[in-house]
């Protein structure tokens, strides 16, 4: 495969000041002399920041990493993740056209590629949504044929559920990744031969679907204004990380924020409803109007803000171990500010830790209440320098 910069360059890259805290931290834990093994996440978090790889983007990344810039060419130009063109601004559709899902229908599942977002891949749609090409095997042979469309697989597709998946795509919807015909992993299609205790054990989604809903960033979005969301581009997702619940849940005049803490089972937040929307009480499952037990919470719940203050929120992703899921995760519970982070004790660190559903534990393990109160206390500068050591 042919892979090669695009004609078309920007003048410059630069990453925001939170991706170049978050790249500063990522350099740092490595040791001495061996910075450049950070350069796949940081080339990622770059393309994450842009939508494609840029020429000065992978410039920018060698020279923070004290490369010669054709070192992290050849990383960029080796592995298809890195896109060096412009991609559909919400989603690129990679067809895996390897033995097992060219014998099982890969050249049909392109053939529908071609027929709905553009004849040629690397070639954005007409409305510049979509994008596609094929790639080597994804290593999901046993559900053959799939795809990977933004960070998560699809398998076990047909050229219908394409065309379907892609209508919900455009729709601003995100069908659920992994197998599109039930299948809980790779299993016999006719179900389990043997082994089949373990069929009553099951969860509703094998771990890796699970994760894949939990975190809600298979696709980057547009936002209202169809501008493609930079840096980080989920900040302003819609907030229906889970987003087949959504028309329901819009149907039923639910505000989406509450939608999505019900049909995740993520605690709610208490927001205000606009003038003339209902919103569901708590436990209310958005679908069917049942009303749930309320779940068992250990520690005591911070205290939330319906909102930022003004001035806008700190951008939490300066404490390492926060991400843009978690970030908004936070927000979505009230959290937008370091100081109300610097300020958990033992019951709100054990309610969150509890809470953080597909990051349980995250709070303790990375140590944010110390990071918050290093922020708070001594400052963003001062925070960066001990960040790179991670000296709280
Ligand atoms: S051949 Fe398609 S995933 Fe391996």
């Amino acid at each position: 495969m042919l892979r090669r910069l695009h004609k078309d360059q920007p003048a410059s890259f630069a990453f925001t000041p939170a991706n170049l805290a978050w790249a500063e931290g990522q350099i740092s834990k490595y040791p001495e002399g061996r910075q450049a093994s950070a350069i796949i996440p940081l080339l990622f978090r770059a393309q994450e920041q842009e939508g494609w790889l840029t020429r000065p983007a992978i410039q920018y990344v060698a020279d923070m990493l004290g490369l010669a810039h054709i070192r992290a060419l050849e990383v960029a130009t080796f592995y298809f993740m890195f896109q060096l063109q412009p991609v559909g601004t919400v989603a690129h559709i990679q067809i895996c056209g390897t033995t097992s899902c060219m014998i099982c229908g890969a050249e049909d599942l392109i053939a529908v590629c071609k027929e709905l977002i553009s004849a040629h891949p690397h070639t954005p749609s007409a409305d510049g949504k979509f994008s596609w090409e094929e790639v080597e095997c994804l290593g999901a042979c046993a559900n053959a044929p799939m795809a990977q469309i933004g960070k998560d697989y699809y398998e076990d597709l047909s050229p219908a559920r394409l065309r379907e998946m892609i209508a919900k795509f455009s729709a601003g919807d995100v069908p659920t990744p992994g197998s599109q015909i039930g299948r809980f992993s790779s299993e016999p299609a006719s179900g389990l031969t043997a082994l089949t205790q373990y069929e009553s054990g099951r969860t509703q989604y094998n771990a890796s679907v699970q994760l894949a809903v939990d975190i809600g960033d298979t696709v980057k979005r547009i936002d209202g204004t169809e501008v493609p969301l930079l840096t980080p581009w989920r900040q302003s997702l819609a907030p229906a990380a889970n987003a087949e619940t959504a028309p329901t849940a819009a149907a039923k005049g639910i505000a989406p924020e509450k939608a999505e803490a019900l049909a995740t089972g993520r605690p709610e937040v208490k927001v205000e409803a606009p003038a003339g929307v209902a919103v569901a009480a708590p436990g209310q499952n958005t679908a069917t109007g049942d009303v749930a037990p309320a779940a068992e919470v250990a520690g005591s719940r911070p205290v939330a803000l319906a909102a930022p203050r003004e001035g806008g929120a700190d951008k939490l992703q300066t404490i390492e171990g926060i991400g843009p899921a978690l970030e908004k995760l936070c927000q979505e519970l009230g959290i937008f500010h370091f100081d109300q982070i610097a300020a958990w004790g033992p019951a709100e660190i054990a309610w969150m830790d509890s809470n953080l559903r597909g990051f349980r534990g995250r709070v303790s393990r990375d140590k944010w209440v110390a990071q918050a109160k290093i922020i708070v206390t001594e400052g963003m500068e001062a925070f960066l320098v001990r960040a790179k050591t991670n000296d709280y």
